[in-house]
């Protein structure tokens, strides 16, 4: 099967750091199909070869491993073409399309890696050179507005001139391996789905940590803040495969009926939730790795009165059967104490306590996302032989862990997020990007968030740089008698 992947935004940031490498790793793995062509778009004004020459050099710049000797690199510059395109000039557009229409490819896929204000330009300069028809696919990238009425604009345009399976909305989490195997833990194993419920789970914890900071997207960052960055969509996408019903089939559009019925389902706020289930904090300068890091304020592009969240932790329900009454805690952050991402399901104590030693916590899975990538079963196990116990050891219980590592177990054999989510789009599969009413839905959950924020200039808490955040997620946790999982 032919493609030729078009990559507006061909020099930028996205391309530099993520899709190329992947698209590279694609092809080392033999994964990308034959026949292909990246043409990287951009409004300077270079050959092919200066192209290949600039695609070089960042990968010059990436891990050894994954770095291409001279020949490999050979291989997959032969690929690589690049067409100078304005978007305001039509004139561009059209030569865009005959130099498409000479190579009459199976499939084109269009990527915007480009800022959304771009994206309806784009559209209608595509549609005017007949670069909309049934073989295009059309991929565009977060963030899709910064509210609801902008999404909804956003999709709207996009409509007029792609149908919706040929539009891919990209959430990178979704791809990521972790997800994958958390779709194949409750769909692919009976184990878990007679507990998955309220009847078994005391509480969810859904953590996306990063000890980076906001490194050079100060101004992007200053209109956008962590629930728009982070929850709208990559935590709740998270949220959404932990909480959804099994879908009827492994198709794109079971899989999002089920996920859409989930946001449907998030308990709405009142004024009183946003009040005490929400905590927004903002990191002042501190020490990360020995390190000492400057507070948000003080990086470049960022207003130093700033009133942008850099971490924000809440609480919510599922209103539905399955989840009544079960706390759903998330919490991300810049700048905290690691990078860390994993959802902690806290499973309900045993009824009655028949050993000394029995604390009254229950069992506990952890799904770790990264930095590792792998299951952790906690359960509770007599550990003590008699001579080493004091108390009376066979009533004495000592907490042990089944650990699942799945890098050690799949190593090279697993599949970056971009490049598995490149590989999807390329061959027409649907299940792991976002159709347009899930997004929506998001928004229209973490907008009366942001119309809080808007009107309550108090509420932001700041938390030095290299820690869990503000003490307030601990406080707002400790309420409801738990607490996140590094505290326990
Ligand atoms: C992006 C956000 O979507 O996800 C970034 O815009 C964030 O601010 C990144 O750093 C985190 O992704 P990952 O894969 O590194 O966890």
């Amino acid at each position: 099967m032919s493609f030729d992947l078009v990559l507006f935004g061909g020099t930028g940031d996205l391309a530099w750091r993520k899709l190329m490498p992947a698209l590279f790793q694609a092809f080392r793995h033999g994964t990308l199909p034959e026949g292909g062509r990246i043409i990287g778009i951009g409004r300077d004004d270079l050959s092919a070869e200066q192209y290949q020459t600039l695609i070089q050099q960042r990968f010059d710049k990436v891990d050894l491993a994954k770095r291409p000797s001279a020949e490999e690199f050979a291989r997959f510059a032969a690929m690589l073409d690049f067409v100078r395109v304005d978007l305001s000039k039509p004139e561009d557009f059209a030569k865009l399309a005959s130099t498409i229409k000479a190579r009459n490819a199976d499939t084109v896929v269009v990527y915007l890696a480009t800022a959304p204000s771009f994206f309806t330009t784009a559209c209608e300069q595509l549609a005017a050179a007949g670069l909309n028809n049934a073989r295009t696919r059309i991929v565009l990238e977060k963030p899709l507005g910064n509210d609801l009425a902008s999404n909804r604009a956003i999709n709207h345009t996009v409509r007029q001139f792609f149908e919706e399976k040929q539009i891919f909305r990209i959430d990178h989490y979704l791809g990521k391996p972790a997800v994958q195997n958390l779709f194949a833990l409750r769909f692919g194993n009976s184990l878990f789905e007679p507990l998955w419920r309220r009847e078994h789970i005391a509480n969810i914890q859904i953590t996306i940590a990063e000890d980076l900071g906001v490194e050079k997207r100060g101004a992007f960052y200053e209109t956008t803040g962590a629930v728009r960055d982070m929850v709208q969509n990559h935590a709740l996408q998270l949220l959404c495969a932990i909480a959804m019903e099994p879908p009827i089939n492994s198709h794109a559009d079971a899989i999002r009926d089920e996920k859409l019925k989930v946001l449907r389902s998030l308990k709405p706020w009142t004024q009183e939730s946003l009040a005490q289930d929400v905590v927004r904090g903002q990191y002042a300068s501190g020490t990360i790795d020995g390190v000492k890091v400057p507070g948000y304020r003080e990086e470049l592009g960022v207003s130093p009165q700033s009133n942008t969240e850099t971490f924000v932790a809440l609480r919510t329900e599922i209103a539905n059967w399955r989840w009544a009454g079960v706390p759903f805690y998330i919490r991300t952050g810049k700048r905290l104490a690691g990078r860390d991402a994993r959802i902690v399901i806290n499973f309900r104590p045993t009824p009655h306590a028949i050993f000394n030693s029995q604390v009254d916590v229950g069992n506990r899975l952890v799904i770790n996302l990264q930095p590792k990538d792998g299951l952790e079963l906690h359960l509770l196990a007599q550990g003590q032989s008699n001579r080493e116990s004091k108390a009376d050891p066979a009533h004495s219980l000592a907490p042990v862990q089944l650990d699942l590592d799945f890098d050690k177990r799949f190593g090279s054999e697993r599949v970056g997020a971009y490049e598995r989510l490149l590989l999807d789009v390329i061959s027409d599969r649907l299940n792991l990007f976002v159709r347009s009413d899930e997004q929506e839905e998001a928004w229209r959950w973490v907008e009366p968030m942001l119309n809080f924020w808007a009107r309550d200039t108090q509420g932001m808490r700041p938390y030095a740089a290299g820690t869990w955040g503000p003490s307030a997620s601990s406080a707002m946790i400790a309420r409801d008698g738990y607490c996140w999982s590094e505290e326990s």
